[in-house]
């Protein structure tokens, strides 16, 4: 299979996952289940659950355990966190993955509510499936959690809305929040396919070091996508980033530093994940196809 047919059966994987975990749109309260669809569903590249089935496979003929279910938990928590990104009180988009946004399908409050329900979901889901291994249970949802708590994704996304109003923050200001709000959730990605694939320590470290390599570069890439390519394309309003006055690295280093910069964490990434055993290589290759929209 070549990497485009290979990535459609994982993204198709990961869809029946997210189709079976959630909650019923009918169930009580309907309103409430149709929104957590609404935000899980309808486009999304998949590239942190895909990243969790890839690196699951990476290590032992026989998996530890079926990665899906983490693989849809990571996926629960970035569908909050963009819920959650996209509110008036944030960034105030009206646009995602090409359709309105959560708040603008259904209101403020629904979305708000829908985001706190996928980011508790995502838990739930990581004990349930996993209880009968606790041991990977209980480091599947500390990875999971430390990744996206106030000193990773929330602190990032805090400095993140700082910064509009305080001015752009030095370089190692801006490091901070995209590797905070973006690369902490590709890393532990990486990392929960790893535990579940029976990675061995060293294995964990260089998933780790990878993605955060990835991490930082898809955030770089996303920040040169919002100043140079436009809504059609993108399924979010382009152009936003600046108009906002948000700290990007377009605005920090400008657009052919960002460049380089993608570039160079881009080619650490791939260099790291190629170096992992047996499907290293379709890492790597899926982060070059991620990062290659901007080359
Ligand atoms: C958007 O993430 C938010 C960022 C961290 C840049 P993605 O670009 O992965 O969004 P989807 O899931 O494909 O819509
Ligand atoms: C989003 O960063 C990071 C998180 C949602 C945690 P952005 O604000 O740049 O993402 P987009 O551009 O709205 O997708
Ligand atoms: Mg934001
Ligand atoms: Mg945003
Ligand atoms: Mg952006």
């Amino acid at each position: 299979m070549d990497l485009s047919e290979e990535l459609r059966a994982r993204v198709a994987r990961v869809e029946g996952g997210i189709e079976r975990l959630l909650p019923g749109a009918g169930e009580p309260s309907p309103r409430l289940h149709t929104a957590m669809r609404y935000a899980m569903q309808g486009g999304g590249k998949r590239l942190r659950p895909v990243m969790v089935l890839s690196a699951a496979r990476l290590f032992r003929e026989h998996p530890r355990a079926d990665a899906l279910a983490a693989a849809v938990a990571v996926e629960c928590v970035h569908a909050y966190s963009l819920v959650h990104d996209d509110l008036p009180c944030m960034d105030n988009d009206d646009l995602r993955r090409g359709r309105p946004t959560a708040h603008r399908a259904f209101d403020e409050a629904t979305a708000l509510l829908a985001g706190d329900a996928l980011l508790t979901l995502a838990f739930e889901i990581l004990a349930d499936s996993y209880r009968g291994d606790p041991a990977l249970a209980s480091a599947l949802t500390l990875e999971l959690a430390r990744a996206a708590g106030s000193r990773r994704l929330i602190g990032g996304q805090m400095e993140d809305l700082l910064a509009e109003r305080t001015g752009a923050p030095g370089p190692l200001g801006l490091e901070y929040i995209h590797l905070s709000k973006t690369a902490a959730m590709i890393e532990a990605s990486l990392v929960m396919g790893g535990l579940c694939g029976g990675a061995p320590e060293e294995a964990l470290v260089r998933l780790r070091s990878g993605g955060r390599e990835l991490g930082l570069a898809f955030q770089i890439v996303d920040d040169i996508l919002d100043a140079t390519s436009d809504t059609q394309t993108l399924g979010k309003t382009a152009g936003k980033d600046a108009r906002a006055g948000k700290a990007t690295y377009v605005s920090v280093h400008g657009i052919e530093a960002a460049r380089r910069l993608a570039r160079e964490r881009s080619d650490s990434a791939v260099e790291l994940l190629s170096s992992l055993p047996g499907d290293g290589g379709f890492l790597a290759a899926l982060a070059q196809n991620m990062l290659g929209r901007v080359r």
